[in-house]
């Protein structure tokens, strides 16, 4: 996942540095080094159709219910019926047999019906394993268990009616409950942003249609349908888990995150950069935030990508000499006094880095 925390050119730069180093060491090598079993293990997720990727594992309804109470419901509803956050997981569907044979639900897409419920126009029961424990719950994503996943899978099957109260969902059966799933023949291959013709399925299914958009808006010039209203939104708890939406560009289109600070934090916000104004300490602060310095180190004594502020300002506490030889690290980067990853060159005036290094030397207050 990208993280948009994380300034691109500070992981650019981070990157070139160390490819730079590992060049100056052994000039045949290529660029990085391998993967650990362990970096690979935390990345290669993701779940497929064909549920290549989905673990060993299993859950009740039953289990799926407590976990939900505690993890889901306070944003998708007692019954995944709320609409508070986008349309509802389950909402009023209730699959019928004639719809688990077909693979189809009659009715589907059509605008008359309104947005259906996720588990109504679901084709593949591998994202909703893939999408639930990679990005659920919304506040603390990747942090369900698979077992868990199995569960609140079940749970959601359940109240959709695609399997009974007593069913236990494991990995030897998921490929069964897919062939019962209601919507998984109406997956579409029509779309625009894969090539068309050029991509053709095992199963002889053509992808993509050559960029022909999905959309097909005219305005509207008389006669128009009342303007749209906002049913559903984040609740405000969790409005802010991603950052202000406003900071972050997409880097096209005219969308741009809405506002997601609330008061209080805005207000938290003018003060700080107020205070900065007149508290040396602040302004340091502003800096660090501005350079993107914190996104490698934190204020405190925890590693990062480089060490802490506090542990900085410990090695080097009282030590005006120091300041001089800190500035220039700031600026040039470099590495091994701290371990083995290099600290990349920063775009900064040698004025606000003296600032910085001064600031570290007398104990780095926040
Ligand atoms: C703090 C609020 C919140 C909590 C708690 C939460 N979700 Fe969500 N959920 C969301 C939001 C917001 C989205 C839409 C995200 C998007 O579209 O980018 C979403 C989307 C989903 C979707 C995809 C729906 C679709 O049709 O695209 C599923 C499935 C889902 N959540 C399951 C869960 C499960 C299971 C849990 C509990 C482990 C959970 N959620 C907890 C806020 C929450
Ligand atoms: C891409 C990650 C990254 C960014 C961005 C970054 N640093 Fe560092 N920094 C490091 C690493 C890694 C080290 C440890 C280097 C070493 O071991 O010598 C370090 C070390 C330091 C040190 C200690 C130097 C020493 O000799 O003890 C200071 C001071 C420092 N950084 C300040 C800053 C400031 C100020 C900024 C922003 C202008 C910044 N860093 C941005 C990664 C980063």
């Amino acid at each position: 996942m990208f993280n948009s925390r994380i300034p691109k050119a500070a992981i650019a730069a981070a990157l070139t540095a160390a490819a730079s180093a590992a060049w100056a060491a052994n000039p045949g090598a290529t660029l990085g080094r391998p993967a650990t079993p362990a970096e690979i293990k935390a990345w290669n997720i993701d779940v497929r159709p064909d549920f290549r990727g989905l673990p060993e594992g299993q859950g009740t309804v039953a289990q799926g219910t407590k976990l939900w109470e505690a993890k889901c419901a306070s944003c998708h509803g007692d019954f995944a019926d709320s609409n508070a956050v986008y349309p509802p997981l389950v909402g009023a569907f209730q699959a019928t047999k004639q719809e688990m044979k077909t693979g189809f639900v009659p009715g589907l897409g059509n605008p008359a019906n309104g947005y259906p419920p996720s588990l109504e126009r679901l084709p593949t029961l591998s994202t909703l394993f893939d999408y639930i424990h990679r990005a659920m719950p919304w506040t603390s994503p990747d942090t369900l268990t698979w077992n868990e996943t199995y569960s609140l899978v079940d749970y959601l099957l359940n109240l959709a009616n695609i399997v009974p109260a007593n069913f236990v969902l494991t990995r030897q059966n998921v490929q069964q409950v897919q062939d019962t799933m209601p919507a998984r023949n109406q997956m579409t291959w029509n779309q625009g942003m894969w090539p068309g013709g050029k991509v053709v399925l095992a199963d002889g299914k053509v992808l993509g249609n050559g960029g022909i958009p999905d959309v097909h808006a005219t305005e509207c010039m008389k006669n128009c349908a009342p303007k749209p209203v906002v049913a559903s939104s984040i609740p405000a708890y969790a409005m802010n888990t991603w950052g202000n939406l406003q900071d972050q560009m997409r880097p096209w289109g005219p969308m741009r995150g809405q506002l997601t600070l609330t008061k209080a934090e805005l207000e938290k916000e003018a003060k700080a950069k107020k205070a900065a104004a007149t508290d040396p300490n602040a302004k340091v602060v502003e800096l660090l935030k501005a350079h993107g310095c914190i996104a490698c180190h934190s204020m405190g004594d925890n590693k990062i990508v480089g060490p802490g502020y506090a542990e900085v300002a410990k090695k080097y506490a009282g030590q005006q000499t120091e300041v001089a030889m800190l500035t220039q690290r700031i600026i040039k980067g470099g590495s091994g006094t701290w371990g083995s990853i290099p600290m990349p060159p920063q775009s900064i005036s040698e004025g606000d880095a003296k600032m910085i290094a001064t600031w570290l030397v007398s104990g780095a207050k926040p």
